[in-house]
């Protein structure tokens, strides 16, 4: 099949919606292309006929992917660009893991944004392993994600051939590999448990509140639409801590000032360090629209109440928990529906003992979204904390029940990168051991 037969605004058309959905800039001379894709995803055997209704519609998650098989770029190795791991190592994690250490915080969320393979994760675990020598005393997040499930089961499955070690000193092929057979080494299982990786969509509308430390998301953007690598970016802005560093790719084109970040250049590489939000005032809070409640867990919450949670989840991390609680009393009067802010609110308050208080926000999470996960998780501990087993095995079980409807890959809103089939096993576990 070709797209010769049709109008040019038509497979244009379908050019946009694509790259509305995955990102993907797909100019003419890629036109074949997304239509064998298209027809592949949609599986329509009128495909030509029925190109104005697949418009109308968004694609599902295996369309989705179907999608990505076929159009996306997978070029990676281990420490690709290397100036960039050298100006991530003397700038921004020695700042960041300095600044963790001072503030006796050893937590540390780092994000490898369309990971591929898993290359460019497993190198940035190799040098955090080498910065942070007590790193079993801390809390390391590592998460690698991708749009394309083939990539991210190779990277799961943690076996390279050669090419991927090209310009990688011998040393560390010995140290953290195992030869499995003639060419093919292996990620060794220390190395590999430090790792999570999951399926993540960049160009997705729905934020999963995280708070990393570092982004690195490099040569993923420069094959997007200009629209959506904009939003895209908004997306890993608001899903960086207030002093969180953002890495792109050596080639890619440098942000505008417009985009809310620093720019660092080093002697090494252009980084970039997320600017300050400047504090959400109690008049702000004030003056945000009133939305009507919602059922979904999916719908971004209103600007002004992402913002007073981001600066509730800042003064959680420095223990600021009174002023934690403040912030998201603010952001819960403006969007009161959203089970999130609900579930950060109880985790404030369990931290400050408040254990009762902690399960009443989640009952309020879960009132308005009956299947968040994390609510029932999240009742369930405290039920544990206070010694109420039974009802604690209930709240589990029904979070278990809920994760079976997901995505074995699902990356869990609120949960530092955490999978549907991660908590199912972490909690499949809880339950025998009750
Ligand atoms: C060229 S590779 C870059 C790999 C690695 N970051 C590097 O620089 O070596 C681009 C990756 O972006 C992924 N990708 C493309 N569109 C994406 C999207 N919408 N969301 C997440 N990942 C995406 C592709 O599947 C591919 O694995």
């Amino acid at each position: 099949m070709s797209p010769a037969e049709l109008p040019d605004a038509l497979m244009s058309a379908l050019s946009e919606h694509v790259a509305a959905q995955i990102g993907l800039r797909l100019p003419p001379d890629r036109w074949p292309e997304l239509w064998h894709a298209v027809s592949e995803a949609i599986g329509d055997a009128d495909a030509e006929a029925n190109t104005v209704r697949w418009l109308a519609a968004p694609f599902s998650r295996a369309q989705i992917e179907t999608l990505a098989r076929h159009l996306a770029v997978g070029e990676t190795y281990f420490f690709r660009e290397p100036d960039t791991f050298l100006a991530l190592e003397h700038h921004a994690l020695a700042r960041l893991i300095a600044a963790r250490r001072a503030a006796g915080l050893r937590r540390l969320h780092v994000w490898s944004a369309g990971c591929c393979t898993g290359e460019e994760a497993y190198s940035l675990a190799i040098l955090l392993e080498r910065l942070i020598p007590d790193s079993a005393d801390w809390d390391i997040t590592l998460l690698g994600t991708d749009i394309h499930p083939d990539f991210l089961a190779r990277a799961e499955q943690g076996v390279y051939g050669d090419w991927s070690f090209r310009g990688v000193p011998d040393e560390i092929r010995a140290r953290h590999f195992d030869a499995v057979e003639p060419g093919m080494l292996a990620v060794r299982p220390e190395l590999k448990r430090r790792v999570r990786f999951g399926h993540f969509n960049l160009a997705e509308d729905t934020d999963p509140g995280w708070r990393m430390d570092l982004i690195v998301c490099r040569n993923v953007l420069m094959y997007f639409d200009p629209q959506a690598a904009v939003k895209a970016l908004a997306r890993l802005h608001r899903c960086l801590a207030d002093d969180g560093w953002l890495a792109l790719g050596a080639a890619e084109t440098p942000l505008a000032p417009s985009a809310g970040f620093t720019r660092h250049a080093t002697h090494e590489a252009i980084l970039y360090r997320k600017q300050p939000i400047p504090p959400a005032t109690p008049h702000e809070a004030a003056r945000a629209p009133q939305p009507m409640p919602r059922p979904e867990a999916a719908v971004s919450p209103p600007d002004a109440s992402a913002r007073l949670a981001e600066r509730a989840r800042a003064h959680a991390d420095e223990g600021r928990l009174i002023e934690a609680a403040r912030c998201l009393r603010a952001a819960i009067a403006i969007d009161k529906a959203n089970p999130r802010l609900h579930y950060l609110h109880s985790l404030v308050l369990e931290e400050a003992m408040r254990l009762d208080d902690a399960r009443a926000a989640l009952r309020r999470a879960l009132y308005f979204v009956p299947q968040f996960v994390l609510g029932h998780v999240g009742l369930g501990r405290l039920c544990e904390r206070q010694g109420e087993r039974v009802r604690a095995a209930a709240h589990f079980a029904k979070a278990l029940v809920l994760l079976e409807q997901q995505p074995a890959g699902a990356l869990l809103p609120e949960s530092d990168g955490m999978s549907a089939a991660q908590l199912s096993a972490a909690l499949a576990a809880r339950l025998q051991e009750a």
